[in-house]
C-alpha cells in the first residue's frame, strides 16, 4: 500500500503535464485487449526491450502469465529475465539511483501509465522519437519534449526527422514540432512498427487494469444471455397471448 501511495504522489507530476496543453496531435493506438496474441507480442517486446530500465512491479509474472493464456513454463523461460520466481512482482533490472544519474531522470513504473497518461499518448511516445543532436541520446520525442529516455526500438523502426513548422506568436517567429518524417533504417516497415508500438501499449493498458480483461469477457456472456433471454421471453408472450386474441 505504502508502494502504491509513492507511486501515485510520484505520478501527480506527470498528470499536470499529460492535461497541459501541448499542441501534438495524438495517434489512436487501437488497442483490442481480446487479441490475446497480440498482447503477448507486447510482453514479449517490453521484456525485452523496456524492463531492464523500467518495472510494472504491481505485476506478478504468474498473474500475467495466466491473464494472456501463457503457461507458467513458457514464462518462466521466455519472459523472465531477471532470475526472478514467478510468483514475484514484475521489478525492473536497474537501481533507480544509478538510473536517474544516466538519465537525468529515474525510468518511472509503467504498470498504471496507461491509465495516468492515456494508451494514444504511450502509442505515440512510442511513435514520437525523432533525431535531435542537441539532446544527451540525441533524440526527442513530440510528445515528451526533452524526454530523457534513448530511443530503445532505433533497431525496429529506425530514425525519425521532426516535422517541423514555424508560427509567428506575438511578431516572434517561433518554431514547434507538428510530427515526424518516416523513420529510416530499422528493421521494421512503418507497417510492423506500428503494430509492434501498439502490442507494447496493448500489455501496458492490460497491466494498467488486468479486470478489463475479465470484464470484456464477461460482457460476451451477459450479451449471450440477455440474448437467450430475450428469446425465451418472446416465445412465452406468443404462447400467453395466442388465446386472447
Ligand atoms: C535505458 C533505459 C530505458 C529503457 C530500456 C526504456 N526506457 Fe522508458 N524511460 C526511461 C527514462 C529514464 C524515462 C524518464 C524520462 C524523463 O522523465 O525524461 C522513461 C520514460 C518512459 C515513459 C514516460 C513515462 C511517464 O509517464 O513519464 C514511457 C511511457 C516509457 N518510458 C516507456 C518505455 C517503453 C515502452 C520501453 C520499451 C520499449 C522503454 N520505456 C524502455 C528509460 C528507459
Amino acid at each position: 500500500m505504502k508502494k502504491l501511495l509513492i507511486a501515485l504522489v510520484a505520478l501527480v507530476p506527470t498528470l499536470g503535464f499529460a492535461a497541459g496543453g501541448h499542441n501534438v496531435h495524438l495517434e489512436k493506438a487501437n488497442i483490442d485487449l481480446n487479441d490475446k496474441e497480440s498482447l503477448v507480442r507486447g510482453l514479449d517486446l517490453f521484456q525485452h526491450y523496456c524492463s531492464g530500465c523500467h518495472s510494472t512491479q504491481y505485476q506478478r509474472y504468474e498473474r500475467v502469465a495466466t491473464d494472456l493464456g501463457v503457461s507458467i513454463d513458457e514464462m518462466r523461460s521466455k519472459y523472465v529475465l531477471t532470475g526472478a520466481k514467478v510468483g514475484e512482482l514484475m521489478e525492473n533490472a536497474i537501481p533507480e539511483k544509478d538510473a536517474a544519474k544516466w538519465f537525468g531522470a529515474a525510468p518511472p513504473d509503467l504498470t498504471l501509465v496507461a491509465r495516468v497518461r492515456g494508451e494514444d499518448w504511450v502509442y505515440s511516445y512510442l511513435k514520437g522519437f525523432y533525431k535531435d543532436p542537441s539532446r544527451p541520446f540525441g533524440v526527442n520525442n513530440t510528445v515528451f519534449p526533452s524526454v530523457g529516455m534513448p530511443h530503445v526500438l532505433e533497431g525496429l523502426q529506425g530514425i525519425a526527422t521532426p516535422v517541423i513548422e514555424t508560427e509567428v506568436v506575438d511578431g516572434k517567429e517561433v518554431t514547434k514540432v507538428k510530427g515526424v518524417n518516416p523513420a529510416v533504417g530499422g528493421s521494421m516497415n512503418a507497417e510492423e512498427y506500428d503494430q509492434a508500438a501498439r502490442d507494447i501499449t496493448g500489455f501496458l493498458v492490460y497491466s494498467a487494469e488486468p479486470v478489463k480483461l475479465e470484464r470484456e469477457a464477461l460482457g460476451v456472456w451477459v450479451l449471450g444471455f440477455l440474448f437467450i433471454f430475450f428469446i425465451v421471453a418472446f416465445l412465452l408472450k406468443k404462447e400467453y397471448w395466442k388465446d386472447v386474441h
